[in-house]
């Protein structure tokens, strides 16, 4: 089909390989602009796919835990761990529990915001579509355990109005306390911080009929953001602690969210629950994507911890919900391999940001010797993801980070999205790019026209490197 059109036309459209500069200019830009909780806890877990493999999940040598550390083999993770703990909040006051109890015991004084403020809440939002209309309704119990036990009540890493999100930061945290020799930041271990994390997480804050922990603070509510942040975290502190409960529990966690979040239809999952605090009914790209990456996160975790043998089944039911949100979202690419802003809305705009999360957890699949079923869709989509970086490193045509529902200028996790995307390309081209079926360079091939003026740099030096 190809070979009827000019090769050097076809380089001209189409290169869109980004180069190790470019993606080096990336992201930079995405470590300089990121700073909420869930955009460092993203950059903590790309310098782990980008920089350390070795280190990373999805690294197909290392076991956990992780052997022991120093400071200097990971400057940037214990500058990111180090940042964290310094911004840890001092007397946390706990917004879904009575305001006599805190959780350092004493009665702290009242909260602060903190100066974090989450994404906003749209003010109206996309009539939803017949498939998104059916939320399921649980009720939310919304006061944690903690509330009447003697359980711990445990604090974020951060003050953040969502519970979930500080929890991104958590393997960054831990794996800076393998290069620590058990180092105090305001009086307090990397070890900890993330333990009281963990209990915060499983007794601090409000919960569902099935025990879906909340991804907000103050109220009951499921984002499908939170499985990235949360699940893979549990699975990670289970996985160094040898405690499969947690692992067990991180899986729960997906469970039930996809069982709050699932549209039966189209089997993909809506951004949120309904809730008092935000309203998303729609199936948000980036939400599906942080679900699918996060899925295949603790499915990976699993596979390299000691409880591997004994959790098969988990392992198999993962990478079939982590199949249905990759096969369905396919089914909506555009022509460029792009997804749209609500995946199932063909006059939305685009987002190369949720597309380049989608593709890596495509690649992901098949380094983690799952399936090659998703290699063809997921290529197509970095292919389109990259030709939307524009000259200066930035990646164009995103979503709002801050507010979902509109598009935006710049994306300090889009840019990252797309340096994971090339993590897992580089690892799966390590393989031998098992299940290519689009030429020696999966990368420059397909697409159409509109390529930024980086692919027609590019493509230049592709055309005259192959005349
Ligand atoms: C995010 O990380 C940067 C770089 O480490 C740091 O300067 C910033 O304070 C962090 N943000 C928060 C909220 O901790
Ligand atoms: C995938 O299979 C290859 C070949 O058997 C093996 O070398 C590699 O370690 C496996 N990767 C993972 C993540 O298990
Ligand atoms: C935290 O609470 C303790 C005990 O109530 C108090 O002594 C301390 O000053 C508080 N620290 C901050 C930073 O508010
Ligand atoms: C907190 O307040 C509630 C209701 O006012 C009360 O029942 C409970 O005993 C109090 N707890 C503590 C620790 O003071
Ligand atoms: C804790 O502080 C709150 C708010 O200042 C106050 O209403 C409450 O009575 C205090 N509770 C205790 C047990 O001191
Ligand atoms: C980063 O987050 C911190 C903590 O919330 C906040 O104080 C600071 O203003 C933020 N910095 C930027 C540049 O937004
Ligand atoms: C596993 O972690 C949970 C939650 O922190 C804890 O209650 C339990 O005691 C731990 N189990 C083991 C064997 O350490
Ligand atoms: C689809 O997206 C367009 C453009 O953002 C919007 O105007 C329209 O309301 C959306 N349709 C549905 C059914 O959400
Ligand atoms: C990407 O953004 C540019 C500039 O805003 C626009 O011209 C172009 O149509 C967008 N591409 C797509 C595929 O929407
Ligand atoms: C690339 O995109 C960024 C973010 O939208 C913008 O600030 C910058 O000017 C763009 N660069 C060029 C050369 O258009």
């Amino acid at each position: 089909m190809r070979a009827i059109i000019p090769a050097a036309l076809l380089a001209t459209v189409n290169a869109v390989h980004l180069t190790p500069n470019q993606l080096n200019t990336v992201w930079e830009h995405a470590v300089r602009m990121s700073n909420f909780s869930w955009e460092n806890g993203t950059i903590g877990e790309t310098w782990l796919e980008w920089k350390y493999p070795h280190l990373s999940v999805f690294s197909s040598t290392a076991p956990l835990p992780l052997p022991d550390l120093t400071p200097d083999q990971v400057p940037e993770i214990m500058q990111l761990a180090e940042d964290t703990l310094a911004n840890r909040p001092v007397n946390f006051t706990n917004p879904a529990l009575p305001t006599n109890i805190s959780a350092t015991g004493a009665n702290a004084s009242s909260t602060s915001e903190g100066g974090l403020r989450r994404r906003q809440t749209p003010t109206s939002v996309p009539v939803p579509t017949a498939s998104t209309s059916t939320a399921t309704s649980s009720t939310p119990l919304l006061v944690p355990l903690a509330a009447n036990s003697q359980l711990p009540h445990g604090q974020p890493l951060l003050e953040d109005g969502a519970a979930g999100d500080p929890a991104s930061l958590g393997v960054t945290v831990l794996v800076a306390d393998k290069a620590s020799s058990g180092t105090l930041i305001k009086g307090v271990s990397f070890m900890q911080a993330a333990q009281s994390q963990v209990d915060y997480l499983l007794y601090g804050v409000p919960r569902n009929e099935q025990g879906a922990i909340s991804h907000r603070a103050a109220t009951f509510q499921l984002w499908a953001d939170n499985v990235y942040m949360v699940p893979p975290f549990l699975a990670y502190f289970g996985a160094i602690t040898n405690n499969q409960t947690l692992l067990q529990t991180a899986f729960d966690q997906i469970s039930a969210y996809r069982q709050g979040l699932q549209d039966p239809e189209t089997k993909l999952w809506r951004h949120m629950s309904p809730g008092p605090e935000a309203e998303d009914p729609n199936l948000w790209a980036t939400g599906n994507a942080w679900a699918a990456a996060g899925i295949l996160r603790v499915l990976a975790t699993i596979k390299r911890s000691q409880f591997a043998e004994g959790m098969g089944d988990q392992v198999t039911q993962l990478q079939v919900w982590a199949a249905e949100i990759l096969g369905a979202s396919k089914e909506y690419m555009t022509h460029d391999g792009l997804l749209r802003n609500y995946i199932n809305n063909a006059s939305d705009f685009v987002d190369a940001a949720a597309t380049a999360l989608m593709a890596s957890a495509g690649l992901r699949m098949a380094t983690l010797n799952l399936t090659n079923d998703h290699v063809d869709a997921a290529t197509k989509m970095l292919a389109g993801a990259s030709r939307n970086v524009n000259s200066t490193g930035y990646l164009t045509n995103v979503t709002d980070p801050y507010s979902f529902h509109q598009p935006g200028t710049v994306s300090p996790e889009g840019n990252a999205f797309v340096v994971l995307g090339y993590a897992a390309y580089n690892d799966w081209e390590k393989m031998g790019k098992p299940g290519n079926t689009r030429g020696k360079d999966p990368l420059s091939g397909a697409g159409r026209a509109g390529a930024s003026l980086v692919g027609v740099l590019l493509a230049v030096g592709v055309g005259v490197a192959a005349m």
